[in-house]
């Protein structure tokens, strides 16, 4: 059967990494969900060109519940035209991190690190899961940083105890917030956590689809870090560091490993089974 792979933030870093190698090795047609069309579209332009599959761009900005809603009501629309397929993969993949500057908030007023990084996907896999393919998979890309007993979770923060509300409301009545860091590795958990919920209620319903959460390792290339002083942006591209921060323990990933392993997960029927499990780039994969 046919199928689609949808992925949020398809268009840059990680994402279109990941959305080339399943254009380009794995043949699948693919839906590019993210807030800037101008940029969706021209990544879905250059991919359906390439590699001659159908490429899709969905508008979605993830730090607006109503752009979710509208989004997932566009893509149900496609697919009872027969213009998309049933979801081979749904994957969670856009992120933000604001290391400095003042505390942002989504449209409906929640922290825009957990807004964008959580919440926004929760709605989106609530609203699309009937719309996966049986034998499909919901994969979650995630961070090491979750974990705060290792040296990926200590360089950026650690972690803080995940309750939503107290996380949707960071800095606000005049209170301080917890660090950009904390906020972003708070929001993997919320990842991970979610990933091994939503398996636990599939395994539950007996539903075919799989639910994976993936950590792709350290990429400094990205835009992920583009909060952060142009100094220590920088410092975090040279090789000196790389290797520093891997000795140190942190878990390093690149754009092409970790964007072929994201697809892999994706669509690799070696994954079929996985759902529940959490695979870093060093390990498993
Ligand atoms: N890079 C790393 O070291 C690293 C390590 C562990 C995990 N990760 C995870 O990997 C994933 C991809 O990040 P990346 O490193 O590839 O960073 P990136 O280059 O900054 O890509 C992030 C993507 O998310 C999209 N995005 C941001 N806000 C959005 C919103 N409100 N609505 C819809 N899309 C939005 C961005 O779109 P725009 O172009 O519109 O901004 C972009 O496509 C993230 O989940 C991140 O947490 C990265």
């Amino acid at each position: 059967m046919m199928a689609d792979v949808l992925i949020t933030g398809g268009h840059a870093g990680l994402g279109l990494e990941a959305a080339t190698k399943l254009a380009s090795e794995w043949h699948v047609n693919l839906v590019l969900a993210g807030r800037d069309m101008n940029k969706v579209e021209t990544a879905a332009q250059q991919l359906g060109q390439r590699y001659g599959v159908r490429v899709t761009p969905l508008s979605l900005d993830l730090a607006s519940l109503e752009s979710v809603r509208a989004a997932a009501a566009t893509f149900r629309d496609m697919l009872a035209k027969g213009k998309v397929e049933p979801l081979q993969a749904l994957v969670c993949n856009a992120g933000v991190q604001s290391l400095r500057g003042p505390v942002s908030y989504s449209s409906d007023g929640y922290e825009e690190t957990f807004a964008v990084n959580h919440l926004g996907h929760f709605l989106l896999v609530d609203l699309l899961l009937d719309s996966v393919a049986d034998g499909g998979r919901v994969v979650f890309t995630s961070s090491g940083t979750h974990d705060p007993e290792t040296m990926d979770g200590k360089s950026v923060g650690a972690a803080v105890e995940p309750d939503a509300v107290a996380l949707a409301n960071e800095g606000k009545n005049g209170k301080k917030s917890i660090s950009g860091g904390k906020r972003y590795s708070t929001s993997k958990l919320l990842n991970i956590l979610f990933s091994y919920e939503l398996d636990r209620r599939l395994r539950r319903a007996h539903q075919p689809v799989a639910s994976i959460a993936f950590d792709p390792g350290f990429i400094p290339e990205t835009c992920l870090s583009k909060s952060a002083p142009k100094v220590a942006r920088w410092l975090i591209r040279t090789a000196l560091l790389k290797w520093v921060s891997k000795k140190l323990g942190v878990t390093m990933g690149s754009l092409p490993f970790s964007g072929a392993a994201l697809a892999r997960i994706a669509m690799d029927p070696a994954f079929a089974n996985a759902s529940g499990k959490y695979f870093q780039s060093k390990t498993g994969l």
